[in-house]
């Protein structure tokens, strides 16, 4: 891949940077800025050599409507702060506004295109339809910049197709991604355990089967660990659950029983009472065995049996890669879990690394700091994707350039 580095003259010319900004949101508030945090270096590199930035990013999955709860409006305002420069927000991706604000840009100016997923091309299983809009995004630069490694497993126009028709180099944080975790795939010394959790059931049932021969164990909680449960012969009530999944989730048991551990015990709640729109709880929360989970209520943290389990698990590694939260770790008394896992890859003289926004927002909050980790992916799926050995089609392309 070839580096901003090697972009010889980069002064006057308007660079597109595909971007990861999709943080974790309370109304307009940016709950966790890790992933905009990440990107500083590259941007700060290209304003110091006089580039004029036109930044792609998305937010959430709008699916391909404008939709203003998914603006990226606090992500300018964060951005604007962090780099102590007013971001001017196009209100548009592609139209009008997008070409009026790039074309107002100076040198070293840096500009914000809307969430690139209001466009239906972005993401659009029809290639032409994503090639159409590539083009369209090809128009407002000179040269294109992947820096949003955490969207590199996506084959999307603002990742994929614009990198085919501009000159194409990998940002800073691309790169550390890349060099870490190759580490991961290459030379990770042995035990090697992969603990996942988050809520993105049907896309982390996928890696399981993968991960299964590159890890010796997958440890296995958050919403994602009751397809197992429910597969093992138990009920599960009102917890996430895929039921197109159950069967592969059974075969990968049949395969790898004792490498994978799941939950022995959860804490449930009443779904009723839980408010993922302002993330409150106002019932009480039970542990219960994982064969009894009531019929209707949810396991939304595993369980105080499981957190011994688990941490002794991750204790006895010398390698582990964590990604996805064991509960909903942003409220207090479902967080409990996930405090155990970070504290335990904390505690232990491992190398361990951390993947994607959710897992990284939940340690920054329990006070611990990036340095405590061998490494924060900014990379939830992108990190487990490179790690099951698949070709990323954001990194793909980037080396074809
Ligand atoms: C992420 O949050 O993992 C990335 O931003 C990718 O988002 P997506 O899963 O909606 O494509």
């Amino acid at each position: 891949m070839k580096s901003i580095d090697d972009v010889r003259d980069v002064a006057g010319k308007r660079v597109l940077i595909r971007c990861d900004f999709n943080v974790p949101l309370q109304g307009d508030q940016i709950t966790d800025d890790g992933r905009i945090r990440a990107a500083l270096p590259t941007l700060t590199a290209l304003r110091d050599r006089g580039a004029r930035l036109v930044i792609m990013a998305h937010l959430g999955r709008p699916d391909g409507s404008v939709n203003p709860a998914y603006s990226l409006a606090p992500v300018a305002r964060r951005l604007s702060e962090l780099l102590g420069v007013q971001v001017a927000l196009a209100t548009d991706v592609v139209g009008p506004s997008a070409t009026a604000t790039v074309a107002a840009l100076n040198d070293g100016d840096v500009a914000l295109l809307e969430n690139v997923r209001f466009e239906p091309g972005e993401a659009s299983k029809v290639d032409i339809e994503r090639e159409a809009l590539a083009a369209k995004y090809a128009a407002l630069g000179d040269l294109f910049v992947s820096d949003g490694f955490g969207v590199v497993h996506r084959k999307q126009a603002s990742v994929y197709e614009v990198a085919t028709l501009l000159p194409a180099y990998a940002g800073y944080l691309v790169q550390r991604e890349v060099t870490v975790l190759k580490r991961l795939t290459t030379e990770a010394v042995r035990p090697y355990v992969v603990v996942l959790g988050g809520a993105k059931v049907s896309d982390k049932l996928a890696v399981v089967d993968n991960l299964l021969t590159v890890a010796d164990t997958l440890v296995i909680g958050g919403g994602m660990a009751y397809t197992f449960v429910k597969a093992e012969g138990n009920e599960v009530g009102a917890s996430l659950m895929d039921a197109t999944k159950v069967d592969a989730c059974a075969q990968c048991l049949d395969k790898a029983k004792d490498r994978i551990l799941l939950p022995v015990d959860a804490r449930t709640v009443d779904p009723a009472e839980l408010d993922f729109a302002t993330m409150t709880l106002s019932g009480d929360v039970a542990v219960t065995a994982i064969d009894e989970i009531p019929a209707d209520r949810a396991a939304v943290d595993i369980g105080p049996a499981t957190e011994t389990l688990f941490a002794k698990k991750i204790l006895e590694a010398k390698t582990v890669f964590w990604n996805g939260p064991m509960g909903v770790s942003e409220i207090e008394a479902l967080s409990q879990g996930t405090r155990v896992v970070a504290e335990a890859l904390v505690t232990s003289s491992a190398f361990t690394v951390v993947g994607g926004g959710d897992s990284a927002a939940a340690v920054r909050a329990f006070g611990y700091a990036d340095a405590q980790f061998g490494h924060i992916s900014t990379g939830g799926g992108a990190s487990l994707e490179y790690l099951e050995g698949k070709t990323l089609p954001g990194l793909a392309v980037l080396e074809e350039a």
